[in-house]
C-alpha cells in the first residue's frame, strides 16, 4: 500500500520594519545582521581572483567577505531591495535562481544559507540544475545544508541565536516526507528594539539525499568540508566519465 505524506503548506512570508523578499526574508534584518564567520572554512578554496557565483546573496553579508578575499563575485537574488545594499564592485543579477541563464561559467558556484533545504523538491532540483549550468567544467559547487538537529527538536518558546540578536520560535509543525522531515516554522528575530518574523518551510536533508540531487544533475558525490557535513563540495562529472574513451 502506498504511504501518503500530508505535505505542509509551502508558503513564505515575513513582517517587520522595511521590505521583505519573496521568500519572506526581511531586508533590514539581513542588512543589520553581522557576518558571523559562516564561510571562513571555504577560504582555502577561494583564492584571490576566483570567479564566484553566489546564489541568494541577499544584502551581501557573505558576498562582501568574498570581495575582501579578492574574489570576483556575481551575486544573484530575486529581491531588488536586497541587491540595493551590495558593494558596487559586485556584479548584481536580479533573477530567480531556478531560471537563471547567464552567459558565463564560474570557478565556484555558492549556494549558502541552507537554501538547498527548500521544502519544494522541484525548487531544490532547480537550484542544483542552475549550479550545473553555471559552474566551469573544472570548477566546484559549494553548498550548505541546514543542521537537522534544531529543525527537528526546537519547540515553541525556544530561543536560538546570539544573546544580542535572539531568535524565538513562535510556531513549529513537522511532517514526514520521503526525503526527510518537512518543517514549517515561524521565527521571530530581534535586534535592539526591532523585531521581524519569518514564516517558512524547509526539509531536513541528510548527505545521501543531497548526493542523489547532485548525481541527477551530473555532479560527483559530495565531499564534506566540516565535521558535521553541513558544507559540501562537489564537482561536475567530466564528460569523459559520462562517455568513456573508445578503446578500440
Ligand atoms: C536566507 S537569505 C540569505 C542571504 C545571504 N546569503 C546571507 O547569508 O546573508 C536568502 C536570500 O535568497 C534570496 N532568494 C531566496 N529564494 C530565491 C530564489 N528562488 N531566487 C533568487 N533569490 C532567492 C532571498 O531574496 C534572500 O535574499
Amino acid at each position: 500500500m502506498a504511504l501518503s505524506y500530508p505535505s505542509l503548506p509551502v508558503h513564505f512570508s515575513g513582517s517587520g520594519p522595511g521590505p521583505q523578499a519573496a521568500d519572506g526574508c526581511s531586508v533590514e534584518l539581513y542588512r543589520r545582521s553581522v557576518y558571523a564567520g559562516e564561510i571562513e572554512l571555504l577560504r582555502p578554496l577561494l583564492p584571490a581572483g576566483t570567479s564566484v557565483l553566489e546564489l541568494g546573496c541577499g544584502t551581501g553579508r557573505l558576498t562582501h567577505r568574498l570581495l575582501e578575499w579578492g574574489c570576483e563575485v556575481t551575486g544573484v537574488d530575486n529581491s531588488a531591495d536586497m541587491l540595493a545594499h551590495l558593494h558596487p564592485s559586485v556584479h548584481c543579477v536580479q533573477a530567480d535562481i531556478e531560471t537563471l541563464h547567464l552567459d558565463q561559467r564560474f570557478d565556484v558556484v555558492l549556494l549558502p544559507s541552507g537554501m538547498i533545504n527548500h521544502a519544494d523538491a522541484a525548487v531544490r532540483r532547480a537550484f542544483v540544475a542552475a549550479a550545473a549550468r553555471h559552474v566551469a567544467s573544472d570548477g566546484r559547487f559549494l553548498l550548505k545544508r541546514q543542521a537537522p538537529g534544531w529543525m527537528l527538536s526546537s519547540q515553541v518558546g525556544d530561543v536560538l541565536g546570539r544573546p544580542d540578536a535572539p531568535i524565538e520560535v513562535l510556531a513549529a509543525t513537522r511532517s514526514p516526507e520521503p526525503e526527510g522531515t518537512q518543517v514549517r516554522m515561524t521565527l521571530q528575530y530581534r535586534i535592539g528594539p526591532d523585531t521581524w518574523t519569518h514564516v517558512f518551510s524547509v526539509i531536513t536533508l541528510d548527505v545521501a539525499a543531497i548526493a542523489e540531487l547532485l548525481r541527477a544533475e551530473g555532479f560527483t558525490p559530495p565531499e564534506a568540508l566540516d565535521a558535521d557535513a553541513l558544507w559540501l563540495s562537489t564537482r561536475p562529472l567530466s564528460l569523459q566519465r559520462f562517455f568513456p574513451t573508445h578503446q578500440g
